[in-house]
């Protein structure tokens, strides 16, 4: 049966930041309170704050800069505690997947006495966070996560190596503003592996077990964005973020709906114990994924059209070339992996509700033939 339900206003395209003020008034806060969360000091110079200051009603704001990539549990918990008393009745996120993330994590947690990181692991584990206190919008600066518009947070919590979710479908954001002119200054590396991230999220949403008609459209027109404009990122073509920016949020769109599979699975234990960029991760594991699934994905040819290739082999090609051209490894060696990890490797990539979502079943074994083929050259 097909089933789709996503609540967030999107807004996208250039300039729409400065829609910010105009949202902020229609939700209504009660206390106009509002937590603005960035990802360096010089987004907080934007001009729409300055707008923000001269509304009749102003808004009290507290700002914060969350720099960190891959948030963990100790960081969520010291952003919590510095904010919590201001008690925002909205936050305000503006930065990549791992900003929005924290900002949406932050909506669960307010009005709840979260004493100690050990607290906020267990309220994390047992989703014991109930209704949101506050209601947050997604402002993404990478493209992307595609996190403005998903109902989880990824918090990462290497000490006990784990990694977290904090979900809850009442937490989706009120609005997304999907500004590509926020993505223009993205380092190359950032642009290229954030761009991938975005494909691997539609084509695993293509073929995953919980997939529908809304997601597998949103899917592959999210495809043919990404990867027919990624040339004209490398090459810093006009409309190649509004493309990326375009594609991402799609990509996201169609994600929420059906989760993950195998790619991000296997890809969560090489960023949390090498630091490989989550979309380089992700991305180098969609060739061998694609070759495994191949048989049990309906609609492949559409799917490798979408892609600009013929099969797995070509589509390993590609997405090397993109990886190695924004300056970045493309093989598991090369980012420092040790040989003699991967079955320990092998046995952490089987991530609950990502490899059970996968078309072919994945058993350790299987992953760990997959690590060998990215292994090196
Ligand atoms: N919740 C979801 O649906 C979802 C989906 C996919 C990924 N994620 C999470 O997102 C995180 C990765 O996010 P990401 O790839 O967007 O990277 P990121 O948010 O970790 O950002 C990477 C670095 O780039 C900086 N940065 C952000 N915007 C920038 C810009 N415009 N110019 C220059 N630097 C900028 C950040 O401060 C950070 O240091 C991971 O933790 C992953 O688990 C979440
Ligand atoms: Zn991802």
């Amino acid at each position: 049966m097909n089933q789709y339900y996503n609540p967030v206003k999107t807004i996208q395209g250039a300039g729409c930041f400065n829609r910010l003020p105009e949202l902020l008034q229609e939700m209504e806060l009660k206390n106009r309170r509002v937590l603005v969360l960035a990802w360096s000091e010089t987004a907080l110079e934007h001009t729409v704050f300055s707008e923000l200051q001269k509304i009749q009603q102003p808004f009290s704001i507290q700002t914060v800069v969350f720099e960190a990539s891959n948030p963990t549990v100790e960081q969520l918990f010291a952003v919590y505690q510095q904010t919590k008393d201001f008690a925002p009745d909205a936050v305000v996120a503006i930065g990549g997947g791992s900003i929005l993330d924290v900002g949406k994590s932050l909506c669960c947690l307010y009005g709840k006495e979260v004493g100690s990181e050990d607290e906020l692991r267990e309220l994390i584990q047992n989703k014991g966070y109930g209704h949101p206190n506050a209601r947050w919008i997604g402002v993404p600066t990478t493209a992307g996560t595609g996190s403005e518009v998903t109902c989880w947070a990824t918090i990462w919590d290497p000490s006990k190596d784990a990694k977290r979710s904090v979900e809850s479908q009442e937490n989706y954001a009120y609005a997304a503003l999907v500004d590509p002119q926020l993505t223009e200054g993205m380092p190359l590396k950032l642009a290229v592996s954030s761009a991938l991230d975005a494909v691997a999220h539609a084509v695993e949403s293509y073929w995953a077990n919980g997939t529908n008609c809304v997601s597998r459209a949103l899917a592959l027109q999210a495809i043919r964005f990404i990867m027919g404009h990624l040339e004209d990122l490398l090459s810093e073509k006009p409309g190649a973020h509004d493309a990326m920016a375009q594609g991402s949020m799609l990509a996201g769109l169609a994600f929420s709906n059906t989760k993950t599979t195998a790619c991000h699975s296997i890809s969560y234990p090489l960023t949390m114990h090498y630091h490989i960029p989550h979309g380089a991760a992700v991305s180098m594991l969609l060739a061998p994924v694609l070759e495994m699934n191949a048989s049990s994905v309906e609609g492949l040819p559409e799917l490798l059209k979408a892609l600009g290739v013929t099969d797995a082999g070509m589509l390993k090609e590609r997405i090397s070339d993109f990886l190695i051209r924004s300056g970045q490894s493309a093989t598991l060696q090369e980012w420092g992996v040790k040989q003699e990890e991967l079955s320990h490797l092998a046995e952490l990539g089987m991530t609950k509700g990502r490899a059970d979502n996968n078309p072919v079943e994945l058993t350790a074994q299987k992953i760990k033939g997959i690590l060998n083929s990215i292994y090196s050259k």
